[in-house]
């Protein structure tokens, strides 16, 4: 079992549009968004060889990484060999190579979690032996995903989502995660401001907001309601019309024939007409520059604008999605002589996703 180490790939995500509702008893809120990955990624490497007793290992090339339990890599680790049906004992070593941009909003700390989980699977090959015991077989793998979902669940809100992939709704505090239909890929633009949002003061700052509005437990459930099955169809029109074609990826695409594109499936769906990100409400009144780097992202009037802009989770990283390279590239300009860093890349539909996962 001992060999080379396990390479993953630790991709971003955006939030395609974010709905919040009111406070929760348990400190949480119930939210209804969905989750695009994107191809932007960090490097996991694990070496993982079984022991008498587990002992976990973490580094990385960033001083801010913690290497020690508070780093999500480290918990969904321990969590999961304690979790192995055989519970197996292991010594392991984790590194995090940071390529990814450390503002908030992209899940960078949350995929780290699961590039880890996957890469040691793969060096304990635990999947194989669960499969050797008792139920046996696909169920114990299928018990195994299951219990997967719920260890990235405790891990954080925001982490279950990177073990589906691509395009994901994400319900109740987020961790509640269901693939939607994916989209043919688009050009993004994230937008890296200098400063830093905290996600609990937007959380409290949402509630001051849900408070001064009158926002009712009631109201703002039926609003989440609302919200997810506008979502589910709209997604629900994502199946292959006539004249389009599923690509061998199993993408919805605009068809190969086409001199360029012309159209893109993220409008096709209709959600770029409705969807919007609650925490934009609170983080931009707090910091009304991130207001200004979205409309620089947005270049609406212009013929590069944007197919939709919008802050990522409750930020500071925002982005842009665009028809063309060129309009993404135009967009990179703008931000550049506003003196805002950005990085350009592309959505990542599921099958993409976990194709290039292990390396
Ligand atoms: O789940 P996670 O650890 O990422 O959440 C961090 C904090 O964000 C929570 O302690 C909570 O204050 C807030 N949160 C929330 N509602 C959510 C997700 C997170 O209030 N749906």
């Amino acid at each position: 079992m001992v060999g080379m180490p396990t390479q993953v790939r630790s991709h971003a995500k955006i939030n395609l549009g974010l709905g919040i509702g009111a406070p929760r008893a348990d400190g949480f809120h119930a939210l209804t968004t969905v989750y695009q990955t994107l191809e932007l990624y960090d490097v996991v490497t694990v070496t993982a060889r079984p022991a008498k007793a587990t002992s976990i290992r973490l580094t990385s090339n960033d001083a801010r990484v913690p290497t020690d339990s508070r780093n999500t890599a480290w918990r969904m680790v321990e969590w999961a060999l304690k979790a192995a049906q055989m519970h197996f004992e292991a010594e392991v070593e984790i590194h995090i190579e940071k390529r990814l941009p450390v503002q908030g909003g992209l899940g960078a700390g949350s995929a780290n979690a699961v590039a880890a989980l996957i890469a040691l699977e793969t060096e304990l090959e635990i999947v194989n032996e669960l499969s050797n015991v008792p139920p046996f077989g696909q169920v114990a793998e299928m018990v195994w995903n299951v219990k997967k979902l719920e260890i990235a669940a405790q891990v954080g809100s925001d982490v279950p989502l990177f073990l589906i992939g691509g395009t994901v709704l994400g319900l109740d505090r987020g961790q509640d995660v269901y693939p939607l239909p994916d989209i043919e890929p688009v050009w993004c633009v994230v937008g890296l401001p200098e400063t830093g949002v905290s996600t609990p003061q937007a959380f409290r700052d949402w509630d001051a907001l849900c408070a001064a509005e009158g926002l009712t437990a009631e109201a703002s459930e039926v609003k989440l309601k609302e919200l997810s099955r506008a979502y589910a169809s709209a997604f629900a029109g994502t199946i292959p019309q006539a004249g389009y074609k599923t690509g061998s990826s199993g993408v919805v695409s605009n068809g190969d024939d086409l001199a360029g594109p012309q159209e893109s499936a993220l409008v096709r769906t209709g959600i770029t007409s409705w969807i919007e990100n609650d925490f934009e409400r609170v983080v931009f009144a707090q910091q009304p520059s991130l207001r200004e780097i979205k409309r620089i992202l947005s270049g609406t009037g212009t013929p590069e604008a944007a197919l939709y802009a919008s802050l990522s989770g409750s930020g500071s990283a925002l982005f842009g999605l665009y028809l063309t390279r060129g309009d993404a590239e135009a967009a990179c300009a703008r931000l550049q002589a506003a003196g805002v860093e950005s990085r350009l890349t592309r959505t990542l539909p599921r099958t993409e996703y976990w194709r290039g996962m292990v390396l």
